[in-house]
């Protein structure tokens, strides 16, 4: 598995692992403008075959220098329990662009349990700290199916 900096030739591939998840749908734009824009803080998971299987869509907040905020991380169905998820964060903490980077955030419903635990093995793996504090209330959500999102702020690293 090798795991890279994305370039605008893994949007594609991005929009289609999360058509067919669990993850909120946006357009293809946003993968392929996140792959030039951000790419120092993206990461995408490729196969032996050049296959993408996993990817992490992250930018660091203006407001928040030390902060590293996942938007989203997918891992292909086939691949996952693997801890291929985690050795995307890890990969992404670790490179040169993240170096003034204390926290990595996400936001997490609650019923997502994998992703939960996802944050919590992070803050493990560092010996840190986990946090959990009110992001976006469910009311902020056009509809009535969209769960609130609590924040996961892992930190301080290192
Ligand atoms: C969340 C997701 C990215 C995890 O990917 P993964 O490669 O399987 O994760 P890892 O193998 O690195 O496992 C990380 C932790 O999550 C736990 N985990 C993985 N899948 C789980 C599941 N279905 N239920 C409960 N815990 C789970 C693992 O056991 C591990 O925790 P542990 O060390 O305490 O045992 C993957 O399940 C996924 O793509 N889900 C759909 C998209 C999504 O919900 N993304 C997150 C919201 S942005």
């Amino acid at each position: 598995m090798s795991l890279l900096k994305p370039t605008v030739n893994d949007g594609a591939a991005m929009w289609e692992l999360v058509n067919n998840s669990t993850l909120d749908q946006n357009s293809a734009y946003k993968y392929i403008m996140m792959c030039d824009f951000f790419a120092e803080t993206c990461v995408v998971a490729k196969d032996d075959e050049e296959k993408l299987v996993g990817f992490i869509t992250a930018f660091i907040p203006p407001t928040k220098p030390d902060v590293v905020f996942v938007w989203q991380i997918g891992v292909d169905p086939s691949q996952r329990g693997k801890g291929l998820a985690s050795q995307m964060l890890n990969e992404l903490v670790q490179r040169q662009g993240a170096k003034d980077i204390r926290y990595v955030e996400a936001t997490v419903t609650p019923s997502n349990k994998a992703s939960q635990s996802l944050f919590r093995r992070l803050a493990r793996a560092h010996d840190t700290n986990c946090e959990v504090l009110d992001c976006f209330s469910e009311e902020l959500f056009p509809g009535d199916n969209h769960e609130e999102e609590l924040t996961f702020r892992i930190g301080p690293l290192r």
